[in-house]
Formats: C-alpha cells, structure tokens, sequence
C-alpha cells in the first residue's frame, strides 16, 4: 500500500517523506514545484502537477495502490493571499476538491490535512484550543478553514475519515543535513535572520516593537520540523488503526518573541545581526500559543526538538552549508 503526499517537494512536505523514507512506507509524492524543489525528495516516485489536473490524478490512483493521503499542497504566502485571493481559492480549496472527488472514485478513504493557525485570527484566548472561535484575517488562512469544512462533510455524507494539523510557527532542519526550509521568496523570521548572520542581506526587520507583550515584539509558538513530521506519522498510524477524524493544533506551546529569536540567532551563529524596528506588518495577530494538549494525549504525540536553540541551530547548519538553498 502506497502513501500520496501531495506537497512532498516543500519545506515541510520533503521532511515528512524522509520520515516515511526511514519507516520503509511505499510512497508517490505529487507536487506543483511552485514552491517544492526536486532535490527535496529523497525517495518515492515524483509526479510533477497540479492538484487541479483531474486526468494526472486519476492516474496516479490507477497506477499506485494508493492507501492514505498526505496533503499539504498549497499556495501558503499570507500577503500574496490578501492580493490575488481568487488565486488561493483556485489552489487550496479547488484544489482540495479535486482531490477529494478523486479519492472517492478510488475508494481512499484516509487524508491527513494540513491546516494554520492563520484559521484562528486574532486569538480570543491564550493558549489557543481546538474550539475556540475561527474567524481568519486573511485569505490564505479562510481558504484553509473552507476546506477542513469540506472534509467535515465529506466524512458525513462519503466516510472520507481525516486529521487536520493546525501548523503554529515551523522552524528547523533535518539532522542528516541534506533538506531545509528553502523559499523564495523567503518570508518567515529565523530564515531570514540566518541570511543577516551569513551577510546575505543588511539587517532583520523587526514588525513592530510597540505590541502588548514582553518586549513589545510579536509571540509566536516555534516547533521543530521534524516534530510536525513526526505528528504526520501519528496521524497517518491513527487512521491506520480506524481512529476517529480530528482537528488538533500542531504546536509545542513554547513562546518566543521575534527580539528573542533573533538573539538565538546571534548566540547560535557567534555572528552579528542587525536589527532595525519595521512598522508592524499587517495582519499579524501579536501572540499565538497553541495549547498542544489535545494532540498529546489523543495521538501521543509529544515535541522532542523543539527547543529554540536547537531549532535555530538545526536551521543554522543548514543554510550554511547551503547559502543559495538547493542549488
Ligand atoms: N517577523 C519580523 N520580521 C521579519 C519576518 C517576520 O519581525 O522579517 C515577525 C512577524 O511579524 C511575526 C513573526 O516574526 O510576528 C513570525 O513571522 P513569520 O513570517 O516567520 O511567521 P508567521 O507567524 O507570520 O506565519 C506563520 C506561518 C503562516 C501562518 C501564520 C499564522 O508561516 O503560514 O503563522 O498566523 F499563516
């Protein structure tokens, strides 16, 4: 039986396929490579498309014994979200639905989804739970609470059984050194902190230092990658053993602010990074903490290399041993 990991080719995706790689699992990844890179993929079969090309799905379900269903393709950029938002729509949830009507040609009856914490927006409590209000301030963040709506319903009306992982902030490489976070553009905190440390760019911009926290700078929840691979694993075994669908945060429920983060850099790196205060960025809530007490106890999963300076140091090795990314 063979796993799809739609979005192997991406950050993330490419770690949870060298987790599947190293449990011996049978897989096929399909992957747009908008965001995903060749070199990214240490194994399995690599169809290169779009979950939107009904004919190259239906193809690789008659052509694989396919059992279960990663899914984390998507458009994921927060700001291009707010621009071009139909173009979200097209990818994530058009997409999404494809795909659905396409396992159930099939009869796949298992998919692990990949949610944001973005469907919260500005959080009404701290931590964030399960249930707690869902109201997305960006398009990116709706088009992700639309399709855990349709697996919601698909399951009613098809038995199509899900997990739904809410990522908070990843972060961090795989130990063997061969992947790591590599996006252009690059948008996200620790990346673009260890391109200041190596003197790839000037300084990092801090959004904003008047927020009510700490320091006056953002909180946000940090987990390692290789955890959230891990988190898939569980899930996938879940499903497996004819578990119940849920929808857990995927977080460690560390918090860190972006002033914090960027002395890890400092401390890791023995390097300089100049910081200079930004104007806030718009949309960014100023804390999300995850409560990851559901995951814990009813997928007995637990944050093992979460801790920040491992995580930075982790992300460190990796951008510099490869300064231009996959080359
Ligand atoms: N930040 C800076 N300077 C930068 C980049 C980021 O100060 O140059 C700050 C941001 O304002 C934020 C924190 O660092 O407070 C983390 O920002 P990232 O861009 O690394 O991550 P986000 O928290 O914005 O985004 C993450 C995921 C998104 C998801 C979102 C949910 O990457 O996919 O959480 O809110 F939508």
């Amino acid at each position: 039986m063979t796993i799809l990991v739609c979005g192997g080719a991406g950050y993330i995706g490419s770690h949870i396929v060298a987790s599947l790689i190293e449990r011996h699992e049978e897989l096929v990844v399909l992957d747009s490579m908008v965001a995903g890179r060749e070199k990214a993929v240490l194994g399995g079969k690599l169809y290169h498309g779009d979950l939107n090309d009904r004919e190259l799905l239906n193809g690789i379900f008659n052509d694989n014994n396919i059992e279960a269903v990663i899914h984390l393709a998507a458009s994921s950029l927060v700001g291009e979200s707010m621009t071009n938002p139909l173009k979200y729509y097209r990818n994530n949830v058009e997409g999404t639905l494809r795909l659905l009507e396409v396992m159930r040609e099939h009869d796949v009856d298992q998919i692990v989804f990949s949610s944001t914490a973005a469907v919260y927006g500005d959080p009404e409590r701290i931590p964030i739970r399960e249930d707690d209000r869902k109201m997305p301030r960006n398009t990116y963040g709706e088009t992700k609470l639309a399709v855990e709506r349709m697996l919601h319903w698909a399951e009613l009306a098809h038995g199509i059984k899900h997990v739904i992982l809410r990522y908070f902030n990843v972060a961090g490489a795989h130990d063997n050194g061969l992947i790591g976070e590599n996006h252009d553009p690059e948008t996200h905190l620790i990346p673009l902190a260890i391109q200041a440390a190596l003197g790839q760019r000037e300084n990092i911009s801090i959004y904003g230092d008047d927020y009510p926290t700490r320091d006056g700078s953002c909180i946000r929840d940090y987990i390692h990658v290789m955890d959230v691979a891990d988190a898939h694993l569980l899930a996938l075994n879940h499903l497996r053993c004819g578990g119940k669908s849920g929808v857990y945060n995927l977080g460690s429920g560390e918090d860190f602010t972006v002033k914090e983060v960027i002395e890890a850099v400092r401390k890791v790196s023995g390097k300089p990074v100049p910081e200079r205060i930004a104007p806030r960025r718009p949309g960014d809530p100023a804390v999300l903490i995850a409560s990851p007490d559901l995951i814990m106890a009813e997928l007995k999963w637990r944050p093992k290399r979460s801790n920040l300076e491992r995580m930075v140091a982790s992300a460190w090795d990796w951008h510099r041993a490869h300064p231009q990314g996959f080359v």
